[in-house]
């Protein structure tokens, strides 16, 4: 089984982004994957803008991280790439904190027009925080994000298969860190 970090990176407190990471989150532990869920919202703010590297919340998740085969990294687009909050936290990471590790990038945006955000502003800079394996990615587009009479989300049979792709990769990252 594979030990996952998930960074999402919405600052809203009624986040779609949120929502699919935490469906993320509930179907890897259900595969019987170890999930460390990093929430940026929930951050200390201050220390976030202030580069507060050493701050006791941002090390444990730095840790985290560490100790993770996997790194998915979410955000919704916002003016064309990532979030604010996301980069504060990535430029906080130790350098080359990726290395090793298989990344995948989830993307929520209003409009197609910006898929390509998953390409020339998250694939950088995974790549320069040393990751090799970066996944083609999952652009979400937020209108296709419904939800059941509960409160649950429902996603799209398109949507549904294109993550389980990225479970079966996490799935075989873990083959490859348990032969290699
Ligand atoms: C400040 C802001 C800027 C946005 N800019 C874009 C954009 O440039 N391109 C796009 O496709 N969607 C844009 N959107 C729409 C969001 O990406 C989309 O609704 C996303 O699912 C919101 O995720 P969240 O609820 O986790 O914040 C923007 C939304 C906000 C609030």
């Amino acid at each position: 089984m594979t030990t996952v970090a998930i960074i999402s990176g919405s600052p809203s407190h009624t986040s779609k982004t949120n929502r699919v990471a935490e469906w993320v989150s509930e179907q890897l532990q259900q595969l019987g994957h170890t999930v460390h869920f990093i929430r940026l919202r929930d951050l200390p703010a201050e220390d976030l803008l202030y580069a507060h590297s050493s701050s006791e919340p941002i090390a444990e998740t730095h840790d985290w991280i560490r100790q993770s085969r996997a790194v998915i990294a979410l955000s919704p687009v916002y003016k064309g790439s990532y979030t604010g909050i996301l980069k504060a936290y990535l430029d906080l990471l130790p350098e080359k904190a990726f290395a090793g590790k298989l990344v995948v990038p989830i993307v929520t945006g209003g409009t197609i027009a910006h898929l390509l955000a998953l390409e020339y502003a998250l694939k950088p800079i995974f790549s320069i925080l040393g990751a090799r394996e970066i996944l083609h990615g999952v652009f979400i587009l937020d209108w296709t994000l419904g939800h059941d009479d509960e409160g649950r989300l429902v996603l799209s049979d398109d949507l549904l298969s294109r993550m389980e792709e990225v479970f079966q990769s996490i799935s075989c990252a873990t083959e490859k860190t348990v032969i290699g």
